[in-house]
């Protein structure tokens, strides 16, 4: 018989009393007029407790919007969002226009997008005098200031966080690194890393974004038929049972509630999802031009 799907309400332990519930929803690419405050309506209705967005996203006006009508109160809440890469000389003020946006006096996690410092006066050009150690320095400064809960960081790779974490003025460490993460793309070695120096992994594009080549992907629908769920729902399973929070998107309303919905894996299942990348390949769903995951 297969396992039930329940209501995900597992919370994940930052340390310092912070609490993440391990499923949040993702809202990149939710930009069209009424799009993100519609889906947050519908997700906080349904049981979210978790939002992750980025200034990047343009759609925090929405969100706030959205949070606020829905009735739930603030601090049932966790809210994410994230420094683009062209402020980071200017980390105090864009956190300020975040919550300006958001509606809120603080946000629960504030991340470095990318450990990538970009001039905005020439665009695209990296800073020569400044880099994301910088950043995350002043990202430090606001644990002081009460807008922020948490700090961590984003798309940075085992060299990227060991730089960080040796430097002498880095004194609080990041709590998470959300990057790209789903059967396709385990990063086992960066995932041991950051298990090790117990920085929570938070897995972005958990679904493989949109045109997923997931859900094409033989044994995953044959998963989801064995244990009587959708293929979204083994994905999202999967990314908890392995311990990490995980940021589904949706849009949709129906698929908004059965994402939230997830079962424990058959021990069999879990294993075949963890080695589904050597049989069928590594695939990274994200991967700008400016990205270097190398390192
Ligand atoms: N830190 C970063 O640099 C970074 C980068 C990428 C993403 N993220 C975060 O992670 C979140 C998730 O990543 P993502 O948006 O790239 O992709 P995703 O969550 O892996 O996939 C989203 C796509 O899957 C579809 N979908 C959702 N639920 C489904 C279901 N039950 N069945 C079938 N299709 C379904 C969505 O369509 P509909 O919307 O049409 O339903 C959308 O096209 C983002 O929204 C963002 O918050 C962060």
């Amino acid at each position: 018989m297969s396992a039930a799907l329940q209501m995900n309400k597992d919370l994940i332990d930052l340390g310092k009393g912070v609490k993440i519930p391990a499923i949040g929803l993702g809202t990149y690419k939710a930009t069209a007029k009424g799009e993100a405050y519609n889906s947050v309506k519908v997700a906080l209705k349904n049981g979210y407790r978790h939002i992750d967005t980025a200034a990047r996203y343009r759609n925090e006006e929405e969100i706030g919007m959205a949070i606020k009508d829905s009735g739930v109160p603030r601090e049932e809440i966790f809210i994410t969002t994230k420094l683009w890469n062209a402020d980071h000389k200017i980390v105090p003020q864009a956190l300020d226009t975040s919550l300006q946006k958001l509606g809120v006096d603080y946000v629960d996690l504030y991340l470095l997008h990318w450990p990538i410092s970009l001039d905005p006066e020439h665009e695209g050009e990296r800073y020569s005098d400044w880099n994301y150690i910088d950043t995350y320095k002043e990202l430090q400064k606001l644990m002081k200031t009460g807008k922020v809960r948490a700090i961590g960081v984003s798309n940075c790779t085992k060299t990227q966080l060991d730089k960080l974490l040796s430097d002498k003025d880095v004194s609080i460490k990041p709590v998470v690194n959300q990057i790209e993460a789903h059967p396709l793309l385990t990063q086992p070695a960066l995932f041991d890393y950051c298990k090790s120096k117990d920085i929570k992994i938070e897995a972005y594009s958990p679904l493989g974004s949109c045109n997923s080549p997931l859900f094409k992907n033989p044994t995953i629908v044959e998963l989801a038929k064995s244990n009587n769920v959708e293929p979204a729902q083994i994905l999202v399973s999967w990314a908890i049972q392995r311990g990490t929070v995980v940021l589904p998107k949706s849009s949709t309303a129906a698929r908004i509630v059965s994402n939230l919905k997830t079962i424990k894996l058959p021990d069999e299942d879990f294993e075949t999802l963890n080695t589904l990348s050597e049989k069928d390949g590594v695939v990274r769903t994200f991967d700008p031009d400016w990205a270097d995951f190398t390192e």
